[in-house]
């Protein structure tokens, strides 16, 4: 809350100036410019091009393959900055895996068929899926799993988990096995995955995608930009509207400050293209809004909200994920099941049967955790309202989907 009243203040400071180029924030002195490579930088990239976009300043704080914040630790869990839902609970992933496994059936079993996976994490959510997949999956299923992980870091995770080797060439091999006997490859987007009937899973992958921020002002759209001045970051107006405002914005946007992911729209124009022309299934959770929302890109570090501009590389960044921007991209494209709220999603997948068939041999200690996952992933006020699944299925099946629809929505 106190982030969240100093944020508004900001934004009032900046939006409220009648100068073209408004200052926003200061939060970050120079005297820190040695201790942190990105910034160094980030201030040279300003100096030689002038202020970035928030979108080129995510992109480089997450990922830049020196020091971004993604490709150096894991950054997971009660130590970590955030925690998400599988690493939560086990329930999570196995009922994404039963709802995954149902949906296959339904269209007839396709083979070869893929798992694909986008910002895969520690690699929890498929380690779990695939407990169920191994249960119930004829032998002899033509399963691949394919990771879309830019971070080697990470992927030395993903491949601990699930394949128990960490070994570099392990992981650039062509095929892993995996615990499970399925193979896994690894992939840093979804070009080289082969071209097959597919499960694509994004489990809060679209929140950490890069975002660009409008903001209305009496002299039309402008853009936020981060600038480097008096030895700190700092949040500026666009003198005039930029091409990514004259691009992007809707011409019947009602809000006066937006947020738009177009790298959202990229990745999800591959992933139809590719139902569309070899099948497949996607299924989209994360925290997000249905285009209501306005200003929402914050910054986490130690479960904690902290300044996005601070420390860059050292804390996460993120916005909510628009949800209505998903099903624009997707019509006419798709058939679009949800967004439905999370706790709604578990309950129709049979979240207390499976609790309680868990708690039945769990010792004491382990029922608590179970209960107190439960209550995470389900109560309204943490995470089963916030959080949002959504389905998207081929044009193709649209009938079949009005006579069988989806489970859990
Ligand atoms: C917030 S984490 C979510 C991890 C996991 N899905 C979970 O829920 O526990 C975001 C993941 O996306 C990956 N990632 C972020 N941006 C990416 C990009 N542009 N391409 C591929 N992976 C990306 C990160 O390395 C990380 O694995």
């Amino acid at each position: 809350m106190k982030f969240r009243a100093v944020f508004n203040r900001m934004h009032r400071l900046f939006f409220s100036s009648k100068q073209d180029l408004a200052i926003a924030t200061c939060s970050f002195h120079s005297d820190n410019i040695e201790e942190n490579k990105l910034l160094n930088q980030l201030r040279i990239r300003i100096e030689a091009t002038g202020p970035l976009s928030v979108a080129d300043y995510m992109k480089e704080v997450l990922l830049s393959p020196s020091s971004g914040y993604y490709m150096k630790k894991d950054v997971f869990g009660s130590h970590g900055d955030f925690i998400t839902s599988p690493e939560i609970s086990q329930v999570f992933g196995e009922l994404i895996g039963i709802w995954f496994y149902n949906e296959w059936l339904k269209v007839g079993k396709p083979q070869p068929l893929q798992l694909v996976e986008f910002g895969p994490g520690r690699g929890t959510l498929t380690d779990d899926l695939l407990r169920v997949f191994s249960k119930f999956m004829p032998h002899g299923t033509q399963l691949s799993i394919h990771f879309i992980e830019v971070s080697p870091h990470l992927r030395k995770l993903q491949a601990l988990k699930l394949c128990s080797t960490d070994t570099e060439e392990g992981i650039e091999n062509d095929l892993l096995p995996t615990k499970y006997g399925f193979p896994l490859k690894w992939h840093s987007s979804l070009e080289s995955v082969p071209e097959n009937f597919s499960l694509f899973l994004a489990h809060e992958f679209f929140d950490a995608l890069p975002i660009h921020k409008f903001q209305k002002t009496t002299d039309g759209w402008k853009e936020i930009l981060v600038d480097y001045r008096g030895g700190q970051l700092q949040f500026v107006l666009s003198r005039s509207p930029t091409p990514a405002s004259k691009l992007l914005i809707d011409p019947n946007e009602n809000r006066d400050h937006v947020e738009i992911s177009p790298e959202t729209g990229v990745i999800l124009d591959q992933v139809l293209k590719r139902m569309k022309e070899d099948g497949g299934i996607s299924l989209i959770v994360d925290y997000g809004h249905q285009g209501t929302k306005t200003d929402t890109f914050r910054s986490f570090q130690g479960h904690k909200l902290h300044d996005p501009l601070e420390k860059p590389g050292e804390a996460d960044l993120t916005a909510d994920v628009d949800f209505s921007f998903i099903k624009k991209c997707a019509k006419n494209k798709a058939v679009i099941f949800g967004p439905v709220n999370q706790a709604d999603f578990l309950k129709n997948m049979g979240i207390d049967v499976r609790l309680e068939k868990l708690m039945e041999s769990a010792t004491p200690e382990d029922q608590k955790s179970l209960k107190s996952g439960y209550k995470m992933l389900m109560s309204p006020d943490e995470m089963g309202e916030r959080f949002k699944f959504l389905a998207l299925y081929p044009v193709v099946l649209k009938d079949r989907l009005r006579k069988y629809p989806p489970a859990g929505f």
